[in-house]
């Protein structure tokens, strides 16, 4: 079932607690009584469209764009991609490191095996923070400089060399699947490891990463499919323009 204007925002979130966060990003916050995914958009100054394309692509893969996210201004997209860097790097990432460090406290004896777990998600999330910083400190500015020359409709000598150096196709060749790591380790939890005593707790971390996996997924899927095809559409109108 599409997310739609008129529904309630709280029957969006009973039906869809996965969304939790994702609205969280939109700084909306909680306690909006029986109004509208409309009103609460308007009252928290979203854009609504963004918020829709956003919400259902998230629930249902299969979800087709009903007005093209590819609509929406690069700089909101951006904004939205920072919102979501921010919230795994402080609260997923250290949530689940918090856990982690439980069951090693509470294991340390019976399972010393559970030290590969916390070995591996350090260095995972080393990788994470520099995919992370490098898209922050090098692609955020380089497509809003893209936008901002193809709102003017002018290109410079100087961005012209920058996209003929490195456009965003060759950063889409080189954008890692940052999700598949996250597959080995719940892996390694479910099939390899000798059981865990404090079960809960194991749980918890495999419900955490399997939903950061696909959060991770679906941040992916609009950096890849929408973000990047939108760039590269701008450059090459930018770089046609530069020939004539
Ligand atoms: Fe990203
Ligand atoms: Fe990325």
């Amino acid at each position: 079932m599409n997310i739609t204007p008129d529904m309630k925002m709280a029957d969006v979130l009973f039906h869809n607690y996965t969304l939790l966060p994702v609205v969280s990003r939109f700084n909306i916050k909680l306690g909006f009584g029986d109004k509208t995914v409309s009103e609460v958009c308007r009252n928290s100054d979203v854009n609504l469209d963004f918020f829709l394309e956003i919400t259902n692509s998230y629930v249902d893969e299969d979800y087709i764009p009903q007005k093209e996210l590819n609509t929406f201004p690069v700089s909101l997209i951006v904004q939205y991609l920072k919102k979501t860097h921010q919230y795994y790097l402080e609260e997923k990432i250290p949530e689940i490191e918090r856990n982690i460090q439980r069951v090693l406290d509470a294991e340390k004896t019976i399972n010393d095996k559970f030290s590969l777990v916390e070995n591996f998600f350090t260095e995972y999330k080393q990788e994470l923070t520099n995919h992370i910083n490098r898209e922050e400190a090098n692609v955020h500015p380089y497509v809003l400089e893209i936008e901002a020359a193809a709102i003017k409709n002018e290109i410079n000598k100087s961005l012209h060399s920058k996209i003929r150096k490195y456009s965003i196709n060759d950063f889409a060749s080189e954008h890692d699947n940052v999700e598949e790591k996250l597959f080995d380790l719940k892996n390694i939890i479910i099939k390899y490891l000798p059981p865990c005593n404090s079960s809960g707790l194991c749980n918890s971390i495999l419900i955490e990463l399997f939903r950061l996996e696909k959060d991770l997924n679906a941040h992916a899927n609009l950096e890849d499919k929408v973000l990047i095809p939108k760039v590269a559409a701008m450059e090459e109108k930018l770089l046609a323009l530069y020939k004539a």
